[in-house]
């Protein structure tokens, strides 16, 4: 069975494109895969959130997790810091990890223009820090997006490096997973491509909005003046418009407003009232599952606690043939 790795950073709610985009797939691999989702609690330090902030996102993680379907008995559903055996490896990575390397990262350089005022050590070896994450439980895939591949490469350059170094094949090279055709992109609602929480305001929709919240985001969708001919090609915003629905509604409702735009009958107004709730057909039952399970703290306390303990039966083991391959032996 190979074993699937995938973090999150806990920084706000999950949103459609997360669950299009992956959450839907982890809970389909979790039968014929060694799964380990994890929430990046350490990594996320980078930022320096309050201590409020920092419990509160991951708790809104984990909920939302649990109420996509992640299932704790099948899968390791744990937060990074209560695997403290990742902060361990990633020192011993750091010994083998260049200052220049480093530093020639993309995300790196990024953070530099984007935060200068906080351009500590641990933005530097976030890429270490993924690493240990993935290593310690010599994960062979892990489910990432673009932005993540040079990391990806970089874990799998100190998986290489160590081995070279100590002479063993102990750690497989990390391969990226890819969903092929079950990625389904999910476009934001302000014409300006993916949906993302980074995007601005109304531009995406939260598994934690109301429906009231969700009415109101699609209302304001962006859009054009309509079409003025038969057949007229869609502008990117409306064609957004239109991919969402193709996900969110039924085919004889997609099937109808094509129609509409392609005789120039459509009233985007109507279009966008179906389309909203459509949508909350479908959020609906997952936010009242998330507002359940956050409120239930002693359900909480024992996914966590069972994370813990998987996490570490298997982060442990790795952690101390480790510590053996490079030299720290009992006496
Ligand atoms: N860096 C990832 C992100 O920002 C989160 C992450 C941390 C991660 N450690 C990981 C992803 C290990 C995959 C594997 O999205």
């Amino acid at each position: 069975m190979e074993t699937v790795l995938s973090g999150i950073r806990p920084t706000g709610n999950l949103h459609l494109g997360n669950y299009f985009g992956a959450l839907r797939n982890f809970v389909k691999m979790q039968d014929e895969n060694n799964c380990f989702f994890f929430i990046a609690d350490y990594h996320s330090l980078t930022t320096h959130p309050t201590p409020e902030d920092l419990h509160a996102n991951v708790k809104q993680v984990l909920s939302e997790y649990l109420a996509c379907g992640l299932d704790p008995e099948k899968s390791t559903l744990y937060i990074q810091s209560d695997l403290p055996e990742t902060a361990e490896l990633y020192l011993l990575l750091n010994m083998n990890a260049y200052i220049g390397e480093l530093e020639r990262c993309t995300s790196f350089k990024e953070k530099i223009r984007k935060q200068p005022e906080n351009i500590n050590a641990g933005l530097l070896t976030y890429p270490t820090l993924m690493a240990a994450d993935i290593l310690i439980h010599k994960s062979h895939k892990v489910p990432v997006g673009k932005d993540q591949e040079q990391h990806l490469e970089m874990s799998r350059t100190f998986a290489r490096r160590f081995n070279r170094l100590y002479k063993t094949d102990y750690f497989p090279e990390p391969q990226a997973y890819n969903f092929g055709n079950d990625l389904v992109k999910i476009p934001g609602l302000d014409g300006s491509g993916k949906m993302g929480k980074s995007e601005g305001e109304g531009n995406a929709i939260f598994l934690a909005d109301a429906p009231d919240v969700i009415r109101k985001k699609v209302m304001r969708a962006v859009t054009d003046a309509g079409p003025t001919e038969p057949g007229q090609i869609k502008s990117e915003t409306v064609e957004n418009l239109f991919s969402l629905m193709s996900v969110m509604s039924a085919p004889d409702t997609f099937t109808y407003f094509e129609e509409q735009y392609n005789n120039c009958k459509i009233r985007y107004g109507d279009m966008k009232k179906q389309l909203a709730e459509d949508i909350i057909v479908f959020v609906e039952p997952i936010r009242q599952k998330i507002e359940e399970i956050s409120a239930d703290n002693a359900y909480l306390h024992k996914v966590a606690k069972m994370g813990s303990e998987k996490a570490r039966a298997s982060g442990g083991k790795t952690l101390k043939e480790v510590r053996e391959i490079i030299g720290f032996r009992k006496f």
